[in-house]
């Protein structure tokens, strides 16, 4: 219980999806966290699954599960590209969504969305298209964003550069503890710590994104610091996302540098056995 009662703990926090999931539509409600006995997950999850198998097209109701789904992967889109240990960036509102099918090629969401900057605690009205291709293999959302350019142009640079300037020289990273801890803390030296594997972790939520899935991060499992190579800083973490729509709390290991300059690049990701271990053994698959 205690991870989800840490993710339910980060939710109110900290990501503002908490009071857009509280309202979303009656085929929703049940996906909240807290609402979940845990051996109830399979059931709930095949029957969502069924009913998902009809994606919603035209005029989307900006509260309900499709449109919510596609703006959360600008979000990761948003974190991967412009977010930093200072920078991070929260879905606050979907105001209106749009979806289509494009022949034969996959499904394109037109959103406008409120963009939220946590840190600075800033909001922007922003437009995004998201393109879910269709096909066998499943190939990443891409993400198209427009008219957001005040909240990307925030600067963090300074401070930035000091804990890039400590961590290079004086300092290293190391925590066998989670992030946030059971009772949703985390240690303030941690923060930016906890910001950047968000950031890091967006290359894996965008990459694994699909019309049937609201990823956020849950915790980082651990944190360590590597030797810095050719000025970047380097991280291997093993971190837990949680998906929404499945309940599934997927695991990756994920190897990753960052520097002002450069920002984050993610060298090696790879997804590890369920958390849930002894709930899945007693299951045939
Ligand atoms: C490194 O740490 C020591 C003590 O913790 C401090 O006195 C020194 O100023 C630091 N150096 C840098 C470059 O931050
Ligand atoms: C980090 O956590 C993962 C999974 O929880 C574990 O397999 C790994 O050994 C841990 N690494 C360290 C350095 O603690």
């Amino acid at each position: 219980m205690g991870l989800r009662r840490a993710i339910v703990l980060f939710a109110l926090m900290e990501v503002t999806w908490s009071l857009s999931v509280t309202t979303i539509g009656p085929k929703t409600v049940s996906t909240d966290a807290s609402a979940h006995p845990e051996p109830a997950e399979e059931n709930t999850e095949q029957k969502e699954a069924a009913e998902e198998d009809v994606m919603a097209t035209g005029e989307l109701n900006p509260n309900h599960y499709p449109a919510q789904r596609a703006a959360k992967v600008v979000q990761h889109y948003l974190n991967l590209r412009h977010g930093s240990p200072y920078k991070l960036f929260g879905l606050k509102e979907v105001h209106s969504g749009n979806a289509e099918e494009v022949a034969d090629s996959g499904r394109k969401y037109q959103l406008e969305i409120s963009v939220h900057e946590i840190i600075s605690n800033t909001k922007e009205k922003c437009s995004a298209e998201v393109f879910f291709p269709s096909g066998a293999k499943q190939l990443s959302p891409q993400v198209q964003v427009s008219s957001c350019e005040e909240i990307l142009k925030l600067d963090a640079k300074s401070e930035e550069e000091a804990l890039y300037q400590q961590y290079k020289t004086n300092k290293t990273v190391r925590t066998e503890k989670r992030l946030p801890d059971s009772y949703g803390h985390i240690d303030p030296e941690m923060t930016p710590f906890w910001h950047l594997s968000i950031v890091a972790s967006s290359f894996i939520m965008l990459k694994e994104s699909t019309e049937n899935t609201l990823y956020n991060m849950a915790q980082v499992a651990n944190i360590t610091q590597l030797a810095t190579e050719n000025d970047q800083l380097k991280f291997d973490c093993h971190v837990l996302l949680h998906d929404m729509v499945s309940q599934e709390i997927p695991q990756w290991k994920l190897l990753f540098t960052w520097s002002p300059a450069e920002g984050v690049k993610v060298l090696h990701t790879e997804q590890l056995p369920h958390v849930h271990e002894s709930e899945k053994q007693a299951k045939p698959n």
